[in-house]
């Protein structure tokens, strides 16, 4: 797809079946380029996701030294080791990646050299104080313009491992600081209170890094040395997201979805839509290099309405968007809390996706922290997206149940986390254009 593109027209009609497959992980394969980046030795990342953020990562480490060859679906990344990154000779520009920014200002608090981070519009407004505090107290120099980007960050600090309790649920965070761990002399504890994804857990023990988990407790101990491996990245559960919610609302016959990422700290999108009367199977799970995979077969059928439970939301949080289009649909009321945390992603996800909604006629009750929706008929219409790459998508879903066209503006930001996404789309059986 093109990065620019500006608008999709949706639906109505179409009808999802067959099979699919969805782009790798993108939790995964920034997290593949980082630690590859800092190993002794060669990883091969194989089903790396060509989006916008993770190639944006990847053009920060080149910047810094990295020697990254792609051949295809491939990358073979020449680790430097622990201490071998250089400085970049400008400032890092992480572009719309959340993640990307979060992640690697924790890994250059470590650093013999200053580093400055940067981002678009929406990066550039998101909240980085709560990764500033945790790596100040590690002895770390780290300076945000009121809490927002840029991120300065001065080198040659000497840092110390800390006990940290996270307050709010949030991987980014504890990885920042288990990156900042690595360089850290002695123990870095962090103790989450609700469980977020552990991709990054997984990886450092495949690269060889002790990390011990005790209930809710997470250590390392630092300076941790790398050593290079073989990544396999799963298809990201959160890109088959949309296609599940497809399938369930605008299935014409089962759709399979092959080779996705099932790590229980990211399915909870999965128990939200079976509380909700969904049929979806899990086929031929396996591991694939210490995360669950499973091929997803989802059968249409009709959705009820559900008080969304709160310990599912942290392990669900970037469905929102897909789900708030399938409780549309759904019979009755759903309703959403506990989700204050949509309003700080890519954009205010409470806000956007409840205008989206009000456009196309759908009754959707703005909460503090989330959101009430009645499902029903749904318009068509025209429906912004502000350039966020999932509430782009979820509408794309739900225009499939719509009774008109629905014209989905400023969806540019879909490459950041799903290049191909209107092709696989129609291949999937939606009726979605596209316009320059
Ligand atoms: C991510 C963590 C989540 C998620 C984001 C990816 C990660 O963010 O929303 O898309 O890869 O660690 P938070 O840590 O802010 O919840």
């Amino acid at each position: 797809m093109n990065g620019q593109l500006a608008s999709f027209i949706a639906g109505p009609g179409g009808g999802v079946s067959g099979e699919i497959r969805v782009p790798g992980d993108k939790s995964i394969s920034h997290r593949a380029v980082m630690l590859g980046a800092i190993a002794q030795g060669i990883t091969e990342v194989n089903g790396f996701l060509e989006g916008e953020d993770c190639l944006a990562t990847l053009a920060a480490f080149e910047a810094m030294g990295v020697r990254v060859e792609r051949p295809a679906d491939r990358l073979i990344i020449h680790g430097v080791g622990l201490r071998g990154l250089k400085a970049p000779s400008a400032a890092l520009d992480l572009g719309n990646s959340g993640t990307g920014m979060r992640l690697l200002a924790g890994l250059l608090c470590g650093q013999e050299f200053d580093s400055v981070l940067v981002g678009d519009e929406s990066l550039m407004r998101r909240p980085m104080d709560r990764i500033g505090g945790p790596l100040r107290r590690m002895g770390a120099r780290i300076r945000t313009r009121d809490g927002r980007p840029p991120i300065e960050i001065t080198g040659r600090r000497a840092l110390q491992g800390v006990a940290h309790e996270l307050d709010v649920p949030s991987a980014q965070v504890k990885s920042a600081i288990l990156l900042a761990g690595l360089y850290a002399s002695g123990r870095t504890l962090i103790v989450e209170p609700t469980p977020t994804r552990d991709h990054t857990e997984r990886m450092l023990a495949a690269f060889g890094v002790p990390v011990e988990r005790d209930g809710a407790k997470i250590s390392i101990r630092g300076p941790a040395m790398l050593q290079g491996c073989r990544i396999d990245v799963p298809g990201d559960f959160s890109s088959a997201a949309f296609f599940m919610v497809a399938g369930l609302i605008a299935g014409a016959a089962p759709l399979l979805i092959r080779g996705v990422g099932v790590n229980p700290t990211r399915t909870g999108l999965l128990e939200i839509l079976r509380l909700m009367g969904a049929d979806i199977r899990l086929l031929a799970p396996r591991d694939c290099g210490g995360e669950p995979v499973a091929d997803l077969e989802v059968r249409p059928g009709p959705l009820r309405g559900i008080a969304v439970p709160h310990e599912l939301v942290a392990s669900a949080i970037d469905e929102f968007p897909v789900l708030f289009a399938a409780a549309a649909v759904a019979e009755g009321e759903t309703v959403v809390t506990g989700a204050a945390e949509l309003r700080v992603k890519e954009s205010d996800r409470i806000a956007v996706m409840a205008e989206g909604l009000q456009r196309v006629g759908v009754h959707a009750e703005v909460l503090p922290d989330g959101m009430r929706i009645r499902g029903g008929a749904v318009g068509g219409g025209v429906v912004e997206s502000r350039g966020d790459h999932r509430i782009a998508m979820a509408f794309a879903v739900l225009a499939a149940r719509a009774i008109e066209p629905v014209l989905i503006r400023d969806v540019r930001h879909v490459a950041t986390s799903f290049p191909g996404f209107a092709a696989t789309a129609r291949g999937a059986g939606l009726l979605l254009g596209e316009e320059g």
